[in-house]
């Protein structure tokens, strides 16, 4: 494998190092791979199998490239830390399109190309893009493989270290191509790190290129990736198939693809209850998900982190599965305190990107530690110290791992059926207006709630940190159509549900509200747990909520807040509604839904009135 031909060899000489026979293979598969071999020139073609082996040996290839380097196995056994380019360290949504026939179907929210002149385009980049590299082929299944659920894919791609992220990330190898075999349908996805390489030339450490592109064919269901390695553009399992195009898919066929965490929650009574809420990212899906609570007798246990597909199932209820197998997730701000869960997960076997590394070869982040470490190797590998004034760690930096790993994984994870939803809950990071939790009056006060989320940018995409935007859904980067039908596609579900059985109960939360002294008013974390508990309460009708302009909010002592040193101003400031400042937000949904034009929903106008009559009452 270290001495892989770098040459123009011909497909035919490529073909015969390839293991495995083609005879066993889906013929629709192997006919697209040879297409686009001719298209991109690889010098091998491999098939990913899955296996252990196939993983080990990458790891190898990536390291003896210098993509990634080993941890120290006594401190991290297993363990990988890669240093992207410098320019490769997140999502890209500028370069990001959603190439529908019409430009109003990917609405006002996605960049929109024509399909024919982007094919046009991305073709010609990836001719010759995969010179001198191997093309990986990776069958993978979204959902457990067989869950009436689960939906396949193939990728290709020429990095090893997008091979070594999806075979973590998803059900990726044979069991995904013989359910392809078996005739399943599957999204094709292409991608090309877009650096060819001359005979002899040398590999940089982290191949990519200076133009970027990650395209989406909703109606013919196919994705493009050009440029980046990064995870959100280069793992086109998560991002592009199971929201962008899954979005379009659950749309036509009366489902849910969502940006979702999903959590099972035991009460004290032992009776469980499962939760999903969406947050846009970098705003705390991963570590809700993993959160230990902090008030005694309640468990909570993870289902996923990141990405939820859910369904009327046949009982009429509504069921929810993670159709991922592993966790991208944030590195800086995890540490023993605030997300102990994670901490533990990441004992070994983790692939990390972007962090810095201590002079005992194990990792560190900023708010790893209270102190951090008097000496490290920054994410761009340069000495560094406390001195220095940059982060040691990319503000997103990432670790890649298997849920497996994860010690408050549910038994239920898996379950091809789903399990059932009680609850949905959306949030995002304001510093302002936006109480510690609410609940909706209905599901259609629900969809409005999801429709108009705000959030401050983080550094999950390239962009401005900090900058509000409206963020629906926290569905902004990854609904594949116009969000106005999405909107309505929401109402239309709520219908459905309202026919064959309980709606599930919506809620609004924000854990980041500030105080005058620019502090988080509410610890967070853990202490999350206080804010579940008033919401399963209110699941069981027990909790004391009252009404508000926003919606339902807990009565003075709706709250456990037993233990917690909080005063009685900051809780009340993290639940002030300020009607001057909500007055001025309503103006400025009002101009959001005027983009939609006749695509928006007359509900969410209906619901915009009310809150306008609430606030003036
Ligand atoms: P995700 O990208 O939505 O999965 O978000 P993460 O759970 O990875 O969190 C993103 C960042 O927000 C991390 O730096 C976390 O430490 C931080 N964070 C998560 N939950 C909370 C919280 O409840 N309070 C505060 N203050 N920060 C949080
Ligand atoms: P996150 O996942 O939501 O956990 O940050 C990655 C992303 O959304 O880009
Ligand atoms: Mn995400
Ligand atoms: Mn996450």
């Amino acid at each position: 494998l270290l001495d892989h031909p770098r040459t123009d060899s011909t497909l035919e000489a490529a073909q015969s190092v390839s293991p495995g026979a083609d005879a066993e293979r889906p013929a629709d598969v192997s006919a697209w791979v040879a297409e686009l071999a001719e298209l991109m020139q690889p010098a091998d073609i491999h098939w990913c199998d899955g296996s252990t082996r196939e993983r080990h040996e990458l790891l190898q290839l990536l390291v003896s490239n210098g993509t990634i380097e080993q941890l120290n196995p006594e401190l991290r056994p297993y363990s990988f830390l890669a240093r992207s380019h410098e320019a490769d360290v997140a999502r890209l949504e500028s370069r990001t399109f959603i190439c529908s026939a019409e430009q109003i179907d990917a609405g006002p929210t996605n960049n929109w190309a024509d399909p024919v002149r982007m094919r046009a385009e991305v073709t010609d980049l990836l001719r010759g893009s995969m010179r001198g590299r191997t093309m990986y082929v990776m069958p993978f299944s979204m959902g457990p493989i067989g869950s009436p659920m689960a939906k396949l894919g193939v990728q290709v791609t020429d990095s090893p270290y997008v091979v070594v992220s999806t075979g973590t990330m998803t059900r990726m190898g044979t069991a995904a191509l013989d359910a392809i075999a078996a005739g399943a349908e599957w999204v094709p996805a292409i991608h090309s790190v877009g650096a060819p390489l001359a005979p002899g030339e040398k590999d940089a450490a982290w191949p990519c290129n200076d133009t970027k592109y990650i395209v989406h064919f909703p109606e013919t269901r196919e994705i493009f990736s050009y440029g980046s390695a990064y995870g959100g553009n280069a793992i086109l399992a998560k991002k592009a198939f199971a929201l962008r195009i899954a979005s379009v898919q659950a749309r036509d066929e009366g489902w849910l693809a969502e940006h979702m965490l999903i959590i099972k929650v035991t009460a004290p009574t032992g009776r469980a209850y499962h939760l999903a809420a969406a947050f846009p990212s970098a705003c705390g899906k991963t570590n809700l998900a993993m959160l230990s609570p902090s008030i005694p007798g309640w468990t909570v246990e993870t289902i996923g982190d990141d990405i939820a597909w859910l369904r009327i199932g046949a009982d009429g209820r509504l069921r929810a599965i993670n159709p991922e197998a592993g966790f991208f997730g944030v590195a800086p701000g995890t540490s023993a305190t605030t997300n102990p869960t994670a901490m533990d997960t990441l004992w070994g076997n983790t692939v990390f990107t972007n962090v810095a590394k201590t002079e005992d070869g194990d990792v560190w982040w900023e708010g790893m530690t209270s102190a951090p470490p008097a000496r490290l190797i920054d994410w761009r590998g340069n000495a560094w110290t406390p001195e220095s004034g940059v982060p040691a760690a990319h503000p997103n930096s990432r670790f890649t791992v298997s849920a497996r790993q994860c010690p408050s994984i549910a038994s239920t994870w898996e379950d091809p059926e789903g399990v059932v939803i009680d609850a949905i809950i959306f949030g995002g990071r304001r510093a302002t207006n936006v109480p510690l939790v609410v609940e909706a009056r209905d599901w259609d006060h629900g969809v409005f709630l999801g429709a108009t989320i705000a959030s401050e940018q983080t550094a999950a995409a390239e962009g401005t940190v900090g900058e509000l935007r409206r963020d629906p859904f926290a569905m902004l980067p990854f609904c594949g159509y116009n969000m106005g039908d999405y909107f309505a596609h929401w109402l239309d579900f709520g219908r459905r549900l309202r026919r064959s059985a309980r709606v599930p109960r919506v809620f609004q939360v924000n854990w980041f509200r500030k105080g005058a002294d620019g502090s988080f008013l509410w610890p967070g974390f853990g202490e999350n747990a206080r804010v579940l508990q008033w919401m399963v309460e209110r699941l069981d009708g027990t909790a004391c909520a009252e009404d508000s302009p926003l919606g339902s909010i807990p009565t003075a002592d709706g709250l456990n807040l037993d233990g917690l040193d909080l005063s009685e101003d900051r809780v009340r400031e993290l639940f002030a509604q300020d009607k001057g400042a909500l007055l001025a937000e309503a103006d400025d949904i009002e101009g959001f839904f005027a983009t939609f034009g006749d695509r928006l929903p007359a509900e969410l106008d209906r619901q915009l009135d009310l809150l306008r009559r609430r606030l003036a009452d």
